[in-house]
């Protein structure tokens, strides 16, 4: 059918077009001189942004991404919920009254986020038809791909608008703090990163890494070594020395010599993958220059020595584990062990304490009055409820009921031990489609394929 040959096309226009930056008027008047923000409390139109923004692209579309690589039949519903709330916050963001900003980075960046989502709606719709025939089971091929890519990408993203959105409310990270705010933040960030990564090993990344024939300490090594230049360079060369940037560059050529010794220990004898400690080391020594980083401000000096002694924790924890609960090998049998949640639930805690760390922020909450106690105490129970939405979206991929309801043995032994199901099998099989077309659907394919 005509339509068929052109709606591809169609959607994908559709869905690449950026989406239109309305054009309204961007009112800055109420400003004083040399200030970003005005005097003016936040809306309620902009307080509504934030709550639905947070909640459609932090909270449903990570969700619905999970449901999407489980190839669940909720993964179209929970999106098409999230779309209708990013596209109100969308509006709303432009409508907002209250405090005015000078012209922002959050804005600037909104309409490349939005334009992703767009293009996942419109590579979402054509995949939803179902058209396999012909070119486009090429297309659909690459088309699923694409979806999945950057549907991976779309997080990640997301977390950076939404921080822009938090500085720009604030009318931090400007002129001469954009630097203490890049470190911060990029430098927390790889910290819940990391700690993201090692909860996904745990649970479902065992049979990947048995693939690369590699131990997790090759990787984390590996890491730390091509990392290392980016902590010398923090220092501005050819202008002088200050006291932080000597600590930051001996932290680089640390994490350099370390990361070599453990790219070197993870070998065995016979060149088989081998554990080792040294990553879990380089955390803790991170920890211990941290802890003891010069500060400005005496809230400041106690907040930098929690995140030095929560990443100190972190790294002895991950020693621990290796060494005395694991005794070396890749995993335990069967369920992981409570211990081995500490190590990624204190590196969420120090990221996040981290990237609550910077000047202004210490300033702000200096000012109101709130002593580091109460602060280090609201940043714990927000790492304590990144970490369960974590284990919720972990627990979505590894036990889909679904899928394995549906899944042949083979796949469902090794879910078993990685929880992903093998890209060959689904590949011959596609047995997961039918998670995401109705019974009755299911059936016109059926009949359209035996003709
Ligand atoms: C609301 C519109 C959307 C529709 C109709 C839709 C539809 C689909 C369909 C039909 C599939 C299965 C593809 C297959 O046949 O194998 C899929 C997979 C997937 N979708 Fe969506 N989707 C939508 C939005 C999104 C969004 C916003 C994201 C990202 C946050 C996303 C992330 C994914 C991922 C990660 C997969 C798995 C791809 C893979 O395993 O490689 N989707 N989607
Ligand atoms: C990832 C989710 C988000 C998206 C896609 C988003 C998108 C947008 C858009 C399109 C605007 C209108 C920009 C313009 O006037 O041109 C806006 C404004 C704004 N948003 Fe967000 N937003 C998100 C999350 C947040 C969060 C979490 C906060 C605060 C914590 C926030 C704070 C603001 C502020 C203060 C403005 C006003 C900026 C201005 O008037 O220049 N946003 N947002």
């Amino acid at each position: 059918m005509s339509l068929h040959r052109y709606l591809p096309a169609l959607l994908l226009s559709l869905g690449t077009g950026l989406v239109p930056v309305t054009a309204h008027e961007h009112h800055t008047e109420g400003i004083p001189e040399g200030e970003v923000v005005s005097p003016d409390p936040l809306d309620s139109i902009l307080w509504i942004h934030i709550f639905t923004m947070i909640t459609a692209f932090g909270m449903v579309f990570p969700f619905g991404m999970v449901l999407g690589i489980a190839r669940s039949r909720w993964h179209v519903p929970v999106q098409v919920l999230g779309t209708v709330l990013a596209v109100l916050g969308w509006l709303l963001g432009h409508a907002h009254g209250g405090r005015q900003f000078a012209p922002n980075i959050h804005a600037a960046f909104a309409s490349s986020l939005m334009s992703m989502l767009a293009l996942q709606v419109g590579l979402g719709v054509y995949l939803k038809l179902h058209l396999e025939k012909g070119w486009h089971s090429v297309v659909r091929w690459h088309l699923v791909r694409l979806h999945g890519i950057v549907g991976k990408v779309m997080p990640v993203v997301s977390w950076t608008q939404m921080l822009f959105g938090g500085i720009t409310a604030l009318g931090f990270c400007r002129a001469d703090h954009q630097g203490q705010c890049l470190a911060h933040f990029i430098m927390g960030s790889s910290f819940i990163g990391y700690g993201i990564i090692m909860v996904i090993m745990l649970f479902a990344g065992q049979a990947w890494l048995k693939r690369t024939a590699r131990s997790q300490e090759f990787w984390d090594s590996l890491v730390i070594t091509v990392w290392a230049p980016s902590l010398v360079t923090e220092h501005r060369w050819g202008q002088e020395w200050a006291h932080n940037d000597i600590q930051h560059t001996s932290m680089g050529v640390v994490w350099w010599c370390a990361g070599l010794l453990g790219l070197w220990l993870s070998r065995g004898k016979n060149k088989q993958p081998k554990r080792n400690l040294i990553p879990g080391i380089v955390i803790f020594l991170t920890g211990y220059a941290m802890s003891a980083h010069p500060q400005h401000l005496p809230l400041s000096t106690m907040v930098h020595s929690v995140f030095g002694y929560t990443l100190m924790a972190a790294g002895l924890a991950r020693v621990i584990e290796i060494a005395f609960v694991l005794r070396d090998k890749p995993a335990l049998d069967g369920e992981p062990n409570s211990f081995q949640h500490l190590t990624p639930f204190l590196l969420f805690a120090s990221g996040l304490i981290f990237m609550c760390a910077t000047e202004e922020q210490l300033a702000l909450v200096s000012s109101a009055e709130i002593d580091h106690v109460s602060y280090l105490l609201v940043l714990y129970s927000v790492a304590f409820l990144m970490y369960l939405f974590t284990m919720v979206l972990i627990h979505i991929y590894v036990s889909n009921p679904r899928d394995a309801k549906q899944a042949p043995p083979a796949v469902l032994a090794e879910r078993g031990m990685n929880g992903h199901v093998d890209r060959r099998v689904h590949d011959a099989e596609e047995f997961e489609l039918e998670g995401l077309i109705s019974e009755d659907e299911g059936e016109e394919n059926k009949q359209e394929s035996n003709p």
